[in-house]
Order: C-alpha cells, then sequence, then structure tokens
C-alpha cells in the first residue's frame, strides 16, 4: 500500500466524481511552467474546499498563501452571488501567476488578491474591519501557523470554520525532536489550537499523489 495505489485512488476519483473543470489543471500547468513550487493542493481537496464553502453558506472566505491560485480558484467556485474570497500572498510574482490563472474564470472578479507579509496584511484587514470571514484557509508558510491562527481568531465570528493545511507532514508530526522548522511550526500550532478553549477541532490523515499528510478542521465557540 503505498503512493503508486494512492495516486490510481485519486485519479480514479478526479475522473468520476470531483470532475475539476479543465480550466483548474490549466492552473496547475501554468504554475508549473512559471516555477512555481508543485505544492498546491489536490482537486479533491480542491473538491473539498468547495463544497465547505457551500455547507458553510460562507461568502465570506480569507486564504492566507495564494501561490498559483489553485486552492483559491476551488475556495471562489464555492461562493453565492455577491461573494468574496480575499487571498494572501507574500511574494508578488507568485501573486502575478496567481492573478493571470484566476483571470479565466467568471468568479475572477470575486477574488481579491492581497500581495505583501501576511501579518501586516491582517492586520489592515483587522484594522479596516473586513472580517469577520466564514471560513479561513491557512496554506502559507508553516513556521508562522500561530500568527495565522491569532489572527484567524480575531477575523472570526462564532462559528467559522478554519481549515489549516499540511498538519501531519508524511507523519513527522509527532516527532518531538525534529529540527524541521516547518514541523515545529505545525506542532506548536497545534499546541496553541489544544489550549483554546474557544476552539473545537479535529485533523484528518489524507494520501494522495502528494504523498501522506493532513489538515486540521476548526470550529470557533463564542466567546
Ligand atoms: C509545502 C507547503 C504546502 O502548503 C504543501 O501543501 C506541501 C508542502 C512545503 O512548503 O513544503
Ligand atoms: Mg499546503
Amino acid at each position: 500500500m503505498d503512493q503508486e495505489i494512492w495516486s490510481d485512488v485519486d485519479n480514479y476519483y478526479e475522473e468520476l466524481i470531483v470532475r475539476p473543470d479543465p480550466r483548474f489543471n490549466k492552473i496547475i500547468e501554468a504554475s508549473l511552467e512559471a516555477g512555481l513550487p508543485s505544492i498546491n493542493i489536490t482537486s479533491s481537496l480542491g473538491k473539498l474546499l468547495e463544497l465547505l464553502v457551500r455547507f458553510q453558506g460562507a461568502s465570506r472566505v480569507l486564504e492566507i498563501g495564494t501561490l498559483g491560485g489553485y486552492s483559491t480558484a476551488w475556495l471562489a467556485q464555492g461562493l453565492p452571488p455577491g461573494g468574496k474570497v480575499i487571498t494572501l500572498e507574500k511574494k508578488p510574482e507568485h501573486a502575478a501567476v496567481a492573478r493571470r490563472n484566476l483571470s479565466q474564470f467568471e468568479f475572477s472578479s470575486s477574488i481579491d488578491i492581497q500581495v505583501g507579509d501576511a501579518m501586516n496584511t491582517l492586520r489592515t484587514l483587522y484594522k479596516d474591519r473586513k472580517g469577520p470571514f466564514d471560513l479561513i484557509f491557512l496554506d502559507a508558510n508553516k513556521t508562522e501557523y500561530c500568527d495565522y491562527l491569532d489572527w484567524s481568531i480575531k477575523l472570526s465570528r462564532p462559528g467559522t470554520m478554519i481549515i489549516a493545511d499540511n498538519v501531519v507532514r508524511r507523519g513527522n508530526i509527532i516527532n518531538e525532536n525534529s529540527e524541521d522548522l516547518s514541523v515545529r511550526g505545525i506542532r506548536d500550532f497545534n499546541l496553541k489550537v489544544s489550549g483554546n478553549p474557544r476552539l473545537r477541532a479535529t485533523v484528518i490523515q489524507t494520501v494522495s499523489p502528494k504523498g501522506y499528510d493532513g489538515f486540521s478542521l476548526i470550529y470557533v465557540d463564542p466567546e
């Protein structure tokens, strides 16, 4: 049981059930061509994000970590009319690729790409009362997940759904002596989730063409 069968099953379900619009694969191709790292989410996780936006009835969505805009497109595809995704990207060159990738979708005007350091942008969003968000997807720098969580809670309302990508990392997450800064960042994030009485959370482990990883699903209680 390994990578090959995980990928074959993922492909089987992608074709039969997930069925991404062909433009989603174009995002991946264009991002590869532009030299972006190939760390986008899978189509099955993307479809899950779309469905969670729909189940949540989310019209205000925040994403931290745009990269080429692949997950952004899935999130935006779940929005009701008038809904909005604000997505944060540190690198202007990645944001430019994402902007181009997303321009081909009819929902592109519902996407706001904010370029710059996430911590500055989050502070500004809070100051400008851009929250609360109904759904927040964390998928950027793993060493900053604790800070993303603090700002996400400030930008939330009771019932906000927070999803955090990459919390298993091939199982390395359970290595308490890991020197991998990403693992340490996620372990600190996990402690923060665990220690906050307002947060109800679970973790889903995943296997896919991207290997073995997982995501957290967090519900924000009233204060
Ligand atoms: C990495 C980051 C991601 O968001 C991801 O989904 C997989 C890998 C990384 O930085 O290695
Ligand atoms: Mg990720």
